[in-house]
């Protein structure tokens, strides 16, 4: 690690593409991985020990890079550098500001999309790279200082354990905590290396209180520490109370890294500061810790989940196997995916958008791929009524899941001729889709208000006693207000919400798209817009009569289990997946099997014990 010389603020950042040049997992930790980057900079943006980088795959899908604290350094022989480098001329310069090609060591801890992609990268892949940013642990911190204690616990083992390379070996004492074995500590040189882990699999069994107390801190003049936040928050009063001075390395959700957006602030007695920029080393008595919450929905839960949670879900007197329903519009009739998976493992699929007669749908481009979302116009191309009823329903109806009919119209009557003959089968619920957004007449309009919305479901109503949900548009001003009019007009239940509208233009036309324009937009982009919208016509419906709590069933961009937990959270008792199924065939599955193992891990028997949770009193 570059000689740590209370050079805060000193170092330059730079915006640069290094090569990877070896991932791997470290030994025994399935997610732990260390991350050599290769590349070429001036001694000025060499790192310093505490600073981090904001990371990400050139290839990577996610938007924003990964804060990640430096863990070690090593200058690469000059031929390497020659090798790696835009200027060579520069390169060979004696000058100082030559640059340099440098090896940066990061651990990561695999704990999301962003990760994983950095976790799964391969040698010589790119890798973008904006650093060194924040400040660092630093020599003025250590002035006067003789007995120092170094802890880190996790990941944050390794900033320290790149802090304590800088400081001379056996001139201080290290703390590590891990949940499980060890990590990071290889090139430690301490007086005394103490390692505890919650599993008692190497060193000490317990957390940090079981060997470093407010007693034994008192032997230290100074602490340093980096790791989870109730670690650090421990560190800080056992500190106080010893009066022992003490530096710790924060964490935070951040964006730009350059202290531009202001989203990584923390809470210190001196006002808010930003990770990033202020941090993330800060003097111990500055930072406010508070408290950790207990969740609310642990009151529902056992924590010791034996037997495997039932997923079984209910829509008036309909069984769902699970919560998971095939969006229309994104499964056809169920039975075109079956040579790639099991569709008898879904809990629903919902027909192709159904209409009175045989459609052929809008001319033109039909779909269009955006970051993130995916753009369609397809115009309810299908079959007609009659025609699914004889031939694509039978097989549909020999499917595990629940069968549901999406009956959409260009009028009043069609809608009510189509009803009506729905209702002679046994399909058991019928989803009316008053949101379809790609055709001009019908579809959407009729779920633009709260008059029209009412009108059209009382029709259907009069004429079905089949269960009636109610597909809502996004892009009508008030979807609560339309989502109870449905109900009041005797709807069972509320389904929303179908894809926002949006434009795409071709630049080298100079002309939309698409031939009807607008065009319907789904996909993972729009999940935090229909999110808000499940959470609203939730809340709701939750202060309704009891007689008239109608079920929803959410969507609107979900491609994980972690996006089904948070619409079940904002209260849905069921959920469709679509576009993602284009991406990911097995998205539902998988989402399936998430759902299961998040719930045996958090102790819920059903999905009743975190359903709603999320909702205000
Ligand atoms: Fe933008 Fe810190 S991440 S201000």
């Amino acid at each position: 690690m570059n000689e740590t010389k209370n050079c805060q603020g000193k170092t330059i950042p730079v915006f640069a593409t290094g090569k990877v040049a070896k991932v791997q997992a470290v030994k025994n930790q399935k997610d732990i991985f260390s991350l050599k980057v290769n590349l070429c900079v001036k001694e000025k943006s060499f790192p310093l020990s505490g600073q981090f980088y904001m990371i990400r795959a050139t290839k990577g899908k996610t938007l924003l890079s990964r804060p990640i604290s430096i863990y070690d350094l090593k200058i690469l022989p000059q031929e390497n550098a020659l090798q790696n480098s835009n200027n060579q001329n520069e390169l060979l310069s004696k000058n100082k500001n030559a640059s340099k090609n440098i090896q940066l060591e990061f651990l990561i801890l695999k704990k999301g999309r962003g990760t994983e992609e950095l976790c799964s990268l391969e040698k010589n892949d790119s890798i973008d790279i904006l650093g060194p940013l924040g400040n660092s642990f630093s020599q003025v911190q250590l002035k006067n200082k003789k007995n120092i204690c170094i802890v880190g616990g996790g990941i944050g083992v390794a900033p320290v354990a790149g802090f304590a390379k800088t400081l001379a070996d056996k001139t201080y004492d290290f703390f590590a905590c891990f949940k499980n074995g060890k990590y990071g500590i290889e090139k430690v040189k301490a007086k005394k290396l103490v390692v505890t882990t919650d599993d008692g699999s190497v060193g000490t069994k317990g957390m940090l209180p079981a060997v470093l107390t407010e007693e034994n801190v008192k032997n230290y003049d100074v602490v340093f520490a980096c790791g989870p936040n109730p670690m650090l928050a421990y560190v800080q009063k056992i500190c106080k109370a010893a009066n022992v001075k003490c530096y710790l390395s924060m964490e935070a959700k951040m964006a730009c890294g350059m202290g531009a957006c202001l989203g990584c602030t923390i809470e210190t007695v001196s006002g808010l500061k930003r990770c990033c920029k202020e941090g993330p080393v800060f003097d111990g008595e500055e930072l406010i810790f508070s408290k950790p919450q207990i969740p609310s929905f642990v009151k529902n839960s056992t924590w010791e989940l034996k037997a495997a949670p039932s997923l079984k879900v209910k829509i008036k007197d309909c069984v769902f196997e699970n919560p998971i329903i095939a969006s229309s519009g994104t499964f056809g009739f169920g039975t075109e995916y079956k040579d790639i998976f099991d569709v008898n493992k879904l809990g629903g699929i919902s027909s192709k958008g159904l209409t009175l007669e045989p459609r052929q749908g809008n001319s033109g481009v039909r779909i269009f791929e955006t970051p993130s979302g995916l753009m369609n116009s397809i115009g309810l191309q299908n079959p007609g009524i009659p025609h699914f009823i004889e031939h694509e329903l039978p097989a549909m109806l020999k499917l595990k899941p629940v069968a549901i009919a999406n009956l959409s119209g260009s009028t009043m009557e069609s809608y009510i001729e189509g009803a009506k003959l729905l209702e002679k089968t046994a399909v058991p619920i019928i989803e009316l889709n008053i949101s379809c957004p790609n055709v001009s007449k019908g579809g959407a309009s009729f779920g633009m208000t709260c008059e029209s919305a009412y009108e059209i479901t009382k029709a259907i109503r009069e004429v079905t006693k089949k269960i009636l949900v109610v597909k809502l548009t996004p892009q009508a001003h008030d979807i609560v207000g339309v989502a109870l009019s449905c109900i009041d007009a005797g709807a069972d239940g509320i389904s929303l919400c179908n894809s926002f509208q949006g434009v795409a233009i071709d630049i080298d036309k100079g002309r939309p798209v698409f031939d009807k324009v607008k065009a319907g937009f789904g996909g993972p982009a729009i999940k935090p817009m229909a999110l808000k919208n499940v959470y609203d016509v939730c809340s709701a419906i939750k202060n309704l009569p009891i007689d008239k709590q109608v079920p929803v069933i959410g969507m609107g961009g979900i491609s994980t289990w972690q996006d089904a937990v948070e619409f079940i959270m904002a209260g849905a008792t069921a959920i469709q997946i679509g576009t993602n199924t284009f991406a990911n065939p097995n998205t539902m599955c998988q989402i399936i099997d998430g759902l299961k193992i998040y719930m045996k891990q958090k102790g819920f028997k059903t999905l009743d014990g975190f359903r709603g949770c999320a909702l205000g009193e």
